[in-house]
């Protein structure tokens, strides 16, 4: 079986792609990857039965002939970060909902197995302190152009299985963490700070909540539902791990032995979503999924140690990052 993995070459990607090599003996992996800034190929180095090939998913003729040659399709490439997409939104328009568009229509085309990984950003804020979670039915309301963006794919993705009996699944997750991530997000952006002697930088109170889970998490329930989700189906993705972006960077700076509020506030992201949280119930009662990680700070400590013993894989983008981010103020 050959598995297509379109930006396997970014963060939860190539943690996919390693998980699919080391656990999946009978698969073959083609990833497709435009290796923008967050596209890394030393994060798929050392993997057998792994071809990559470099490409846009919006372009028709790279992704047809790929598409052809494989049994499923598992779409991971998307512009990521919403801080980046508040100051240009041109390639969160043009890649992730064109690009989403080529690729199922080369699945219709060819009637292959579609997997869009989405995120629960689509479904807008929760507010802080209220008792209610995201569920799969609930309402579109995406903030910011890359959630909106990623919003648009979506209906994409349900149009495509209703109209054309494309054989897709959506998975929806919460905010992720782990190895490979790149150092322009909340948590490697704070442990390599602090590796380099800099103080945390926390957008306005730091009260916002995310739910975070480790990407080895993220990645096993992936494989739960390509394998075995329903057709049209959106299952959420969490492990129920809310926490403030406050005790977030506390706890990495106890980790690092300082002292908790040794933090900086920089001004707030714009149309900062409030609250993020996932009602995993139907994975689990479903697929029978069960995360490994329940314990934030084992797999936080765990990551903080990949970061400081892989400074060859993140160095090279971090001067860039950190100028792009004071230009903006943050
Ligand atoms: P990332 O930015 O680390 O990786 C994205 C990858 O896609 C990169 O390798 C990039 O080069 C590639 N890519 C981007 N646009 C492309 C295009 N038009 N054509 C080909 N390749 C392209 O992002 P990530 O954090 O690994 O996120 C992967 C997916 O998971 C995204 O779709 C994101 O919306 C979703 N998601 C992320 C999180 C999270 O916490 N990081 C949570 C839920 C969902
Ligand atoms: O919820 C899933 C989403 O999680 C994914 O769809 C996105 O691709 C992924 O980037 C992530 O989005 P966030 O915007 O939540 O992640 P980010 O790491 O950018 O920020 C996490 C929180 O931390 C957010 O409330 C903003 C805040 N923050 C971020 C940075 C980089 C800070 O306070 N300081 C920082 O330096």
């Amino acid at each position: 079986m050959k598995v297509l993995v379109a930006g396997g070459a970014g963060f939860i990607g190539a943690n996919f792609v390693r998980y699919l090599i080391r656990s999946r003996p009978d698969i073959d992996v083609v990833v497709l990857d435009k290796l923008g800034y967050a596209g890394n190929p030393e994060s798929l180095a050392g993997l057998d039965r792994v071809q990559l090939v470099v490409g846009r998913i919006e372009d028709r003729d790279v992704v047809f002939p790929l598409v052809e040659q494989c049994d499923i399709v598992v779409n991971f490439a998307a512009e990521s970060h919403n801080d980046r997409s508040l100051n240009d939104p041109a390639p969160f328009i043009y890649g992730n909902i064109v690009g989403c568009y080529v690729l199922l229509e080369a699945a219709r085309t060819y009637g292959i197995r579609f997997h869009h990984v989405s995120t629960d950003e689509v479904y807008g804020s929760l507010t802080i302190g209220e008792n209610r979670r995201f569920q799969p039915d609930d309402a579109y309301r995406p903030s910011s152009p890359y959630s909106a963006s990623k919003a648009a794919c979506d209906h994409l993705v349900r149009a495509w299985v209703r109209s054309f009996g494309v054989a897709a699944t959506i998975s929806v997750c919460s905010n992720n963490y782990g190895p490979y991530q790149h150092v322009e997000k909340f948590i490697p952006r704070t442990v390599t700070n602090l590796i380099d002697g800099i103080r945390p930088r926390v957008y306005g109170s730091g009260a916002q909540v995310r739910d975070w889970i480790h990407v080895q998490d993220h990645v096993q329930a992936l494989c739960e539902i390509v394998e075995r989700g329903r057709i049209g189906q959106t299952y959420l993705i969490g492990v129920d791990g809310e926490l403030s972006n406050l005790q977030v960077a506390r706890m990495i700076l106890e980790e690092f032995g300082h002292d908790p509020d040794d933090i900086d506030y920089v001004a707030d992201r714009p149309g900062h979503d409030q609250r993020y949280a996932i009602d995993n119930s139907l994975l689990v009662s479903e697929l029978g999924w069960t995360p490994l990680y329940t314990d934030f700070r084992a797999g936080l400590r765990e990551t903080i140690a990949w970061y400081r013993d892989h400074e060859d894989w993140w160095r090279p983008q971090k001067e860039a990052t950190e100028a792009a981010y004071y230009r903006h103020g943050h």
